[in-house]
């Protein structure tokens, strides 16, 4: 497989001014490619950049199809870890290509880039979110209330109530717990992670109505039950939310039925 380089030099071969100066480095990026139209089989292809450490994988990911191969596929909106489109295995572990920065990584090895894991590669580091999206629609992730008639005010809260379930309204739905569980690798049956975090920011929402029907949806063969506490959800979860307690917070609700 071709090694392609790029580098600041002009067509000429000649360095750019200050280039001799600049922070940047040689690295290599070894990135799974998958083209179902060519092959049925996933390959590594390495691209050697020279690029600032300081930048992020997603920035190297741009140069590589800017300036190199087009045909590279991949997800990305915001690039600022709001969206949670690239949600990717860097290095063996499940990370936002936007918010994880080169020097972070251990540039003096080959960065591997590959898909998340679970969900079915459809080009590169594209997968099928379909699934993971059906899990998370099927936990109603919306307000629900026994109210029949719209309300004339907002719903109000005290800032106790809202606190019960702040960590779980910061989802992003990168999936990056998700395809970091072996549960969810298994069999692609399991609700997952992000699914029972959607289901906690409702279920404990003092406003709404609908905490019983949630609970007994993951309460299902597929539901909550299946986890078994690795933690990798936690430690995947860019945002820093605790995905394992407020999955330990649904068993409890389950058992207790108090929410
Ligand atoms: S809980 Fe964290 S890792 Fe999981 S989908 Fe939400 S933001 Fe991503
Ligand atoms: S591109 Fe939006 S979260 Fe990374």
């Amino acid at each position: 497989m071709a090694t392609p380089t790029l580098d600041k030099a002009d067509a000429a071969g000649t360095p750019e001014p200050g280039f001799a100066d600049s922070p940047y480095i040689t690295a290599t990026f070894r990135i799974r490619r998958f083209n179902p139209e060519v092959s049925g089989e996933a390959v590594w292809e390495d691209f050697q950049l020279e690029i600032d450490p300081k930048e992020r994988v997603l920035d190297a990911l741009h140069k590589i199809k800017w300036d190199h191969d087009g045909s590279l596929t991949f997800r990305r909106s915001c690039a600022h870890g709001i969206c949670g489109s690239d949600a990717m295995r860097i290095n063996g572990k499940n990370r936002l290509a936007c918010k994880t920065l080169i020097k972070d990584i251990n540039p003096a090895k080959p960065i591997t880039v590959e898909p998340i894991k679970g969900l079915t590669v459809l080009k590169d580091l594209v997968v099928d979110m379909e699934p993971f999206f059906q899990a998370y629609r099927d936990v109603m992730p919306f307000l629900i209330t026994k109210e029949t008639n719209e309300p004339t005010r907002e719903r109000l809260q005290s800032a106790e109530d809202r606190e019960r379930f702040d960590d779980t309204t910061k989802c992003i739905l990168c999936a990056a717990c998700t395809s970091s569980c072996p549960v969810f690798w298994n069999d692609g049956q399991y609700f997952g992670p992000a699914a029972i975090v959607n289901a906690h920011r409702f279920i404990f929402d003092s406003r709404d109505d609908a905490g019983e029907q949630r609970l007994e949806i993951l309460n299902d063969k597929d539901g909550v039950w299946r986890c078994r506490t690795t933690f990798n959800c936690t430690d995947a979860c860019p945002r820093g939310i605790e995905v394992t307690k407020a999955i330990q917070e649904v068993k409890r609700a389950l058992i207790t039925r108090r929410y």
